[in-house]
């Protein structure tokens, strides 16, 4: 498994934290910037995130802004990446359970270290259910194609 990792400025000290936890899981990551806190663009580095999703380089992102709101929104733009915002761990299981979600968007001005922790690990370890979740999963990927 290849993570995808991200961040802007106002996510950049949550990427380092989970990047620590990462490495302490022995799972591998790729990532694709920002290098510090100096002020940056988030739609660049969440497209180079999700492009990497979306091409197969990497299986899943974790994206990291202010909010995690610019990069999902950014992120969503490519095909076959479904991205969300998460914050609390209900919603977190849900969307891997139900979405199959593929990018996880955190805000670092949102959650403590510990709280994003918790989502990450949670991210990591909850299966798609597949199912009837899959048909509707099918109708996200007509709408990319203009079908729907
Ligand atoms: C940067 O100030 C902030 O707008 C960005 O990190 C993110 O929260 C956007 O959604």
């Amino acid at each position: 498994t290849m993570l995808a990792i991200g961040c802007d400025h106002g996510g950049f000290q949550l990427k380092k934290a989970i990047e620590a936890y990462l490495e302490e899981r022995g799972i591998e990551y790729k990532d694709f910037g920002c290098p510090d806190e100096t002020s940056v663009d988030y739609p660049p580095i969440a497209a180079a995130v999700a492009h990497s999703i979306a091409n197969g380089e990497c299986e899943r992102g974790i994206l990291c802004c202010g909010t995690g709101i610019g990069m999902s929104i950014s992120a969503n733009k490519v095909d076959g990446v479904r991205a969300a915002v998460c914050t609390e761990p209900y919603s977190t299981e849900m969307t891997r359970r139900h979405n199959n979600c593929n990018c996880l968007c955190l805000g670092g001005r949102v959650l403590s270290p510990e709280k994003a922790l918790e989502l990450v690990r949670i991210y990591l370890d909850t299966p798609y259910e597949g199912g009837r979740h899959q048909r509707r999963l099918d109708m996200i990927a007509q709408i990319e194609r203009g079908e729907l």
